[in-house]
């Protein structure tokens, strides 16, 4: 396999620290094993998410010196403006502070009480909205979808059959849209094809039922369409996007993970949409012209929403995650494949069989890898479900462990690093134990719960 290589030069960096392992060790219980409770001096590779810690370019650093600060009228809003209608093709942009901002105005406008919204996968934080407003979650991904490993190329892809199927079943009334999420990433950052989310699209069009697609993951998706999708490879990252954007009624995108660092937005193709959430941005965000954005950020968004056209600089991620999936696999270290996006994906099932999933083993890894490399990853599996209502736990489809590979924040000797760390990992797996609860807060518990080892 050819090495994945940086296109661009580093010209500003950060002194990182790595302490010594006894005082990792005592961070970990102070920070209740649970890696979001560690303060980030005590981290040398931030692995836990890709959101709001990507890379900036010159571009966008000069950009957001020129911004047009006001609270009314800016002409940053409408640079931005412009560029996503001339990207996307819809007319209506309503700028939010962040991804789950747009959730939460998406889910109060269109679910009710006893609705139902279709998608490939979950996320947390969408899921939580719509059941706050009395919405229920339908996963509808094909099996492939929930196999750690698979040849499937496109595992982020909605099962059409089955969507009929409940369309048909429940009646289109009873459904509040359908949401499909790019670079579907609970299950390993996996994408969707263009031709599945055109089925998807069709199947919506014919009951009335309004595509959202969530954006956050594009580029990941982009890229992985050119790439994988046979149809579409002499098509440019331009057109891709363009024959997403014509396939949907509504966008929305936290700009933590797409464009920039901070930010989101929801894009519209009817006024009439546009009218009904336009209330709820002015009530929950700002003024229709920055949505709880500092107009820096909106400008950098601009220029970064530009930048992901080009292939060179959407590569960089999936290289890098390839690689390191490929050196684990010669490891044997259990990781889910094909390499997709965000990150690594770690199947803490097969890497620690002995911990049952009562006991969170993808928890108990990623505390584990913090304290045998200074590593922070992210538990995406049984604690960042929420509870039933009777109490009992929601065991995950999948104990997955994610180290996040910011976009063209690590080198490839760093990267190298953390693959030796999860190797050791693996050796002396014995070593970890299962995690309990010491204190489990009501909503999304996996952000402050904090647990001990059993
Ligand atoms: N949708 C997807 C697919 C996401 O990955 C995220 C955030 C959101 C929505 C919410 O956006 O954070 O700006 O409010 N994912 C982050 C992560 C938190 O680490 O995976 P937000």
């Amino acid at each position: 396999q050819a090495l994945p290589l940086e296109m661009h030069k580093v010209r500003i960096v950060e002194k990182l620290n790595l302490i010594p392992v006894e005082e990792r060790a005592k961070a970990m219980i102070e920070a209740g094993c649970n890696t979001f409770l560690l303060r980030n001096k005590d981290v040398f590779m931030d692995m836990l998410t890709d959101s709001g810690v990507n890379a900036m370019s010159q571009n966008q650093q000069a950009a957001m010196l020129v911004a047009d600060d006001s609270y009314a009228g800016s002409e940053s809003f409408y640079r931005f403006e412009s560029k996503i209608q001339e990207l996307f093709g819809m007319n209506f942009v309503l700028p939010a502070h962040q991804g789950r901002a747009c959730e939460n105005i998406l889910s109060q406008v269109y679910v009710k009480d006893g609705q139902f919204v279709p998608m490939n996968y979950h996320f947390t934080t969408t899921k939580a909205h719509i059941q706050l407003n009395g919405g229920t979650v339908v996963e509808l991904m094909t099996e492939e979808g929930l196999k750690i490993n698979s040849d499937e190329m496109f595992k982020g892809n909605m099962d059409t059959n089955a969507l009929a199927k409940f369309i048909k079943d429940k009646g289109p009334e009873n459904i509040a849209f359908v949401r499909m999420e790019a670079g579907t990433n609970l299950i390993g950052g996996q994408p969707f094809s263009l031709k599945n989310l055109e089925e998807v699209s069709n199947l919506c069009h014919h009951s009335n039922i309004l595509l959202v697609l969530d954006a956050s993951l594009l580029s990941d998706n982009l890229y992985f369409i050119k790439k994988r999708e046979e149809d579409f490879k002499n098509q440019s990252i331009r057109q891709i996007t363009k024959k997403i954007a014509n396939l949907c009624d509504i966008i929305y995108f936290s700009a933590r993970k797409l464009g920039s660092a901070r930010g989101g937005a929801i894009v519209v193709r009817k006024q009439e949409d546009y009218d009904r959430m336009k209330g709820l941005i002015t009530l929950y965000e700002g003024f229709l012209t920055y949505g709880g954005m500092s107009v820096r950020e909106i400008e950098a968004i601009t220029i970064g929403l530009e930048e992901t056209m080009d292939e060179n600089m959407i590569n960089q991620g999936p290289q890098f995650i390839e690689y390191m999936t490929n050196e684990l696999l010669k490891a044997g270290v259990p990781v889910v494949t094909p390499a997709g996006g965000l990150g690594c994906h770690i199947n803490a099932k097969d890497f620690l069989p002995h911990i049952p999933q009562e006991q969170y083993p993808a928890g108990a890894l990623a505390a584990a890898l913090y304290v045998t490399g200074g590593i922070r990853g992210m538990e995406r599996g049984t604690l960042s479900e929420e509870r039933q209502s009777d109490g009992s736990e929601t065991l995950a489809n999948m104990e997955l462990v994610r180290i996040a590979l910011p976009r063209r924040v690590f080198t490839l000797s760093q990267v190298k690093y953390v693959i030796d760390r999860i190797i050791w990992l693996f050796n002396h797996r014995e070593l970890v134990q299962g995690l309990v609860f010491e204190l489990e807060p009501e909503i999304l518990r996996f952000f402050f719960g904090r647990l001990t080892t059993i």
